[in-house]
C-alpha cells in the first residue's frame, strides 16, 4: 500500500518561489509560483539577498493559495517536500525553514530533495492538460539545461543518475543571458534572444562550437560569449541594432548545435532510444525544433515536458520527493541547505 498519496512541495532554490500539491502517480493537483524578474532586472542579474527576501514575502501566502486551488486541506496532505540543494543558500533556507516548521506544526514527515533530480524527473508529471506518452519510462538520456546547469545524464531509475557530462564553465542559460545583456536586451534575456532569432539568419555570423568534436559529453560556453564580445567590440548601438536579429540567430544556433551534438553522442553511445529535455532553456523554440527533427531522424522518443514543468517549479520537486518518501526516506529536523549536490546524489563518470 502506498503510504504517501499527496505531498505539498516547496521550491525556493533560486529566484522563483513555487508551491505544489502532487500525487504519487505524478498528477499535479495544483502548482503556483511567484516570479521575481522585475525585482532583479535593475541589477542585470539575480541578487541573492533580494531573492531570499522575496521568498519570505511570497511563500506562506502561496501555500494557502495552493491548498485552496487544489481544493484540499492539511488533513489530506501526507507529507512535505522541499528543495534543499543545490542553490543559493539564503533562498534554500527560506523554503527549508518553512517546511521544517510546518512539519513540526502539522505532525508530518518531510524530505529535502535535490533540485537537479527534480528537473530530471519532470517528464513524469501530468495534469488535466498534459500527460507523457503512455510508454514513457526509465531508462533515458536526460539533458537538464537552465540558467545554472547544463548537465547530461544517463537515467536508469529513481536515484540512479549517471552524470555523463556537464559544462566546464558557463551554463547555456547563462550564455543566453550574458549575450542578451551585451547587446542591450536586459535580464533575463534568453527568451528575447529566442524571439529575435526567428527573423534572423542562423549563418550570418560564425560563432565557435567548443568541444563538439571531442569524444566526451562536456560543454563549454564561455568562449562563445567572448567571441561575441570581440565581434561587436567596435560596434556602436546603431550597428548592433541593425544586426540584432542575425546576431541572435547565429549565437543561438551555436548553443543549440553544441547541446544537440552531445545529446546525440550520448544517445548513440548508450544505445537508448529515449531522451528528455528539461530546464528553462528547453523553452527555446529553436532548440525544441532542432531536437524534434533530430529525434524523428534517429527514431528516438523525445519527451520535453510543457514549459510550466521545464522552468523552476515545485511540482517536479514534489514528484521526486513523494517517490522517495514512499521508498521509506525521510529527513531529520537538523537538515540544512547546501549550495552543492551531495557526493552520492549522482554517479559521476
Ligand atoms: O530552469 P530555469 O527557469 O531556472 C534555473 O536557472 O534554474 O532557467 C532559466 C534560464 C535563464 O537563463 C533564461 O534566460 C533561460 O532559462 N531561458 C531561455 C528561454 N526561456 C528561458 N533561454 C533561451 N530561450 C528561451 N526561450
Ligand atoms: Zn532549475
Amino acid at each position: 500500500m502506498i503510504k504517501f498519496e499527496n505531498v505539498l512541495a516547496v521550491e525556493t532554490s533560486c529566484d522563483d518561489t513555487s508551491v505544489s500539491i502532487v500525487r504519487n502517480d505524478g498528477f499535479v493537483r495544483a502548482v503556483i509560483s511567484a516570479n521575481q524578474d522585475s525585482e532583479h532586472k535593475p541589477f542585470g542579474g539575480i541578487v541573492p539577498e533580494i531573492a531570499s527576501r522575496n521568498h519570505t514575502l511570497h511563500l506562506l501566502p502561496l501555500i494557502e493559495v495552493c491548498l485552496s486551488k487544489a481544493n484540499m486541506n492539511w488533513s489530506q496532505i501526507d507529507g512535505l517536500v522541499v528543495t534543499s540543494r543545490p542553490g543559493l543558500v539564503g533562498s534554500l533556507l527560506v523554503g527549508l525553514v518553512a517546511v521544517k516548521t510546518l512539519a513540526l506544526a502539522k505532525g508530518l514527515p518531510f524530505l529535502g530533495v535535490n533540485h537537479l533530480e527534480a528537473h530530471l524527473l519532470a517528464p513524469f508529471l501530468r495534469d488535466e492538460g498534459y500527460q507523457p506518452p503512455d510508454d514513457f519510462d526509465y531508462p533515458y538520456i536526460g539533458l537538464a539545461v537552465s540558467g545554472g546547469h547544463t548537465h547530461l545524464y544517463h537515467v536508469t531509475g529513481l536515484g540512479e543518475y549517471r552524470v555523463l557530462g556537464k559544462t566546464i564553465d558557463d551554463a547555456a542559460g547563462e550564455a543566453f543571458d550574458k549575450f542578451a545583456k551585451m547587446v542591450g536586451l536586459g535580464f533575463p534575456g534568453g527568451v528575447k534572444v529566442d524571439k529575435l532569432s526567428k527573423e534572423g539568419r542562423r549563418d550570418a555570423f560564425v560563432f565557435p562550437r567548443p568541444l563538439v568534436k571531442e569524444d566526451n559529453f562536456n560543454y563549454s560556453f564561455s568562449g562563445l560569449k567572448t567571441s561575441a564580445q570581440r565581434l561587436i567590440a567596435g560596434w556602436d548601438d546603431h550597428k548592433i541594432k541593425e544586426n540584432l536579429h542575425d546576431l541572435c540567430a547565429s549565437y543561438q544556433e551555436a548553443i543549440v548545435d553544441s547541446l544537440m551534438a552531445k545529446l546525440d553522442r550520448a544517445v548513440v553511445q548508450s544505445g537508448l532510444k529515449r531522451a528528455v529535455l528539461t530546464g528553462g532553456v528547453s523553452a527555446n523554440f529553436r532548440l525544441r525544433e532542432a531536437a524534434g527533427e533530430w529525434a524523428d531522424k534517429m527514431g528516438v522518443q523525445l519527451v520535453v515536458p510543457p514549459l510550466r514543468y521545464c522552468t523552476d517549479n515545485a511540482a517536479m520537486v514534489g514528484y521526486a520527493g513523494i517517490q522517495r518518501l514512499n521508498r521509506g526516506e525521510v529527513s531529520a529536523q537538523d537538515l540544512g541547505p547546501s549550495a552543492h549536490v551531495y557526493p552520492d546524489d549522482f554517479i559521476d563518470e
